[in-house]
């Protein structure tokens, strides 16, 4: 079994965009800049956040952070996407969800310029996509893929089987996993919370990426003995004994479940400083308008 260490790639890959980001300004070029609005003080969204920022930071990129209180309006908020949409100054942002329920995600998510969505949520984005045009892909599918890619994990041919079919990972991961690309050209099922033969099928799979948010929801009878298993859960369990009073927890039932695999990914240290970097690859693809124009 073999850890697929998110973490340090994730490192290497900033090393490699901040090298990028030094060419950039040594030739006079315009300095990436990144915006990130936060709607209310969610424990997740304020850490992920800070996150982001401090990533930025990391690699030499400009970041704004735009904070709203819980009761903002929606109004106010489309307002906000508006002025950023026209700001010249900023090549991306991001506003970070989820939103408070008299918020339509869909409506802010559609009003961004899709060409300043380094989110890759706009329909836009997700179309382009699907359809394996040039597009911002959509930060973690992106950070997955990339991690299979410099893991060498062969992916062509393989039954890959998706847990969960959110709009943020489930559908678009599956996307990507089907192309006619490497990593791609795999045979992909999507399991769901309505899948009545989880198992049945999981225990076909030559790839399983968990993405239910259900903790530890994948057990080792459910795994084939040298199965790839990649784990995107993040879910906040509470935990009396460590500092913060949770437990990062993932969808894979980790210590029963990595002894039968060829890799696995942990939690944390996996997927998840992959996302970040896919967000600032797609920042820097957006100031040297590699995308679009
Ligand atoms: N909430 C959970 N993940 C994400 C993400 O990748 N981007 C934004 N904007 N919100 C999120």
């Amino acid at each position: 079994m073999q850890l697929i260490d998110g973490k340090a790639v994730a490192a290497q890959i900033k090393e490699e965009i901040a090298a990028e980001v030094e060419a950039l300004k040594a030739s006079g070029g315009k300095v990436p800049h990144l915006a990130a609005v936060l709607v209310g003080h969610d424990g997740g969204s304020e850490t992920y956040v800070a996150n982001k920022v401090k990533a930025c930071e990391q690699v030499g990129f400009k970041s704004s952070l735009i904070r709203y209180e819980n009761d903002v309006t929606e109004e106010d908020l489309l307002a906000c996407v508006d002025r950023l949409n026209s700001d010249k100054d900023i090549d991306g942002f991001i506003v970070q969800l989820p939103l408070p329920t008299h918020i339509s995600e869909t409506k802010v998510t559609e009003a961004i310029d899709y060409r300043k969505d380094v989110d890759g949520f706009h329909p836009v984005n997700v179309g382009r996509m699907s359809l394996g045009m040039p597009c911002f892909l959509s930060a973690t599918p992106s950070g997955i893929v990339e991690l299979l890619k410099r893991y060498n994990i062969e992916t062509k041919g393989k039954h890959c089987v998706v847990l969960g079919r959110s709009n943020i990972v489930g559908k678009p991961v599956s996307m990507l996993m089907l192309q006619k690309a490497n990593p791609g050209d795999s045979t992909v099922t999507i399991c769901h919370s309505r899948t009545n033969n989880i198992k049945e099928i999981t225990l076909q799979a030559d790839i399983i990426i968990a993405a239910l948010g259900v903790p530890e929801f994948l057990k080792s009878d459910m795994v084939k003995e040298g199965a790839v298993v990649i784990d995107v859960g993040t879910t906040r369990v509470p935990n009396q004994t460590s500092k913060s009073g949770f437990k990062l927890t993932g969808d894979v039932m980790f210590d029963e479940v990595a002894p039968k695999c060829s890799y696995i990914t942990p939690v944390p240290g996996g997927v998840g400083p992959m996302t970040i970097v896919s967000l600032l690859k797609n920042t820097l693809l957006a100031a040297k308008k590699e995308v679009y124009n």
